[in-house]
């Protein structure tokens, strides 16, 4: 698989609420070659401050070479990500990881909580541009509060699948948790789910999936500090006993292969 390292610069930058904004860079090579699910590995500083890269799902590619992020400011280098301007230049590492495995055949439930509707704009874009027609799949989307919702919900209908929204406070969709939303729908027969979001979200889908024997991939989170297999810094118990490298056997992996915190 190949992995490049780019000299992006920044063509956009949308702020959608406070702490969430929108980077759009011109990163050919790696969008070129991306799937839904993986990575990119951002050196946010013109130096080596701060040393770490820090590890962002690739929101969206497109055919013009263009990658998108969609990110949270939640310390130093997203706070440095969130100041950059039209022109400036990124160092990306990536795409890394493994992605998403679409299942054309089967109809499709996506599921996205929070920050875990980062990944799921390529991901719907690839499942609707495989099966021609995705009128017959699901996107259950959740957030704290409408706004974080509503910017980009224009983007995902675009691709004709139905969408529910939740959000904690009501402001738009099911008032609630996704879960209780989720577990309200009628899902497709045969459907696979793919999911991706807070760990304890993931832990109850991943759980929901295994009681009506529905297949389910997930998008974890770990620490990271190189995404290339190297630090071991990213370890998280399997379902097999052993350990798992998140940056390497995932970031998405079958549900099944990975061990829940109950
Ligand atoms: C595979 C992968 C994909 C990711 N995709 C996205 C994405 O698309 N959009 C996005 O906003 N974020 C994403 N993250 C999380 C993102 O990498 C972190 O938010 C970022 O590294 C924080 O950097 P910082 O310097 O701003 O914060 P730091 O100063 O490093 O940390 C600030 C606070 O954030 C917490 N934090 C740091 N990293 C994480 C993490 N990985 N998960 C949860 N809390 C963390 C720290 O514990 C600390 O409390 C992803 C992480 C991984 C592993
Ligand atoms: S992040 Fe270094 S081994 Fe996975």
């Amino acid at each position: 698989m190949s992995q490049y390292q780019e000299k992006a610069t920044v063509t956009r930058v949308e702020q959608f609420s406070e702490k969430n904004y929108r980077l759009t860079l011109d990163c050919p090579r790696i969008a070129g070659c991306a799937q839904p699910g993986q990575f990119v590995m951002l050196r946010v500083g013109p130096g080596k401050d701060p040393l770490l890269r820090r590890p962002f799902s690739i929101h969206q590619t497109r055919a013009d070479g263009r990658l998108q992020l969609y990110f949270k400011v939640v310390g130093r280098g997203t706070d440095i990500l969130a100041q950059k301007r039209p022109g400036e230049t990124l160092s990306v590492f990536g795409p890394l990881g493994r992605g998403y495995r679409l299942d054309a055949t089967s109809p499709s439930v996506i599921v996205g909580g929070g920050l875990g509707i980062a990944p799921l704009l390529f991901l719907v874009k690839e499942n609707c541009r495989l099966k021609n027609d995705c009128s017959k799949d699901l996107l259950v989307l959740g957030a704290r509060e409408k706004i974080e919702l509503e910017p980009l919900l224009a983007d995902f209908q675009a691709f004709g699948l139905t969408i529910h929204t939740a959000t904690d406070d009501g402001s738009l969709g099911h008032r609630g948790f996704i879960i209780e939303l989720m577990q309200s729908l009628p899902l497709p027969a045969g459907c696979t789910v793919y999911c991706c979001g807070p760990e304890a979200m993931m832990a109850v889908v991943s759980s929901l999936c295994r009681s009506r024997a529905i297949p389910c991939q997930v998008s974890v989170e770990s620490v990271m500090a190189c995404g290339m297999g190297a630090c071991l810094g990213c370890s998280r118990p399997a379902a097999n006993g052993g350990y798992t490298h998140v940056c390497l056997n995932g970031p998405v992996y079958d549900a099944e292969e990975l061990l829940w915190e109950s």
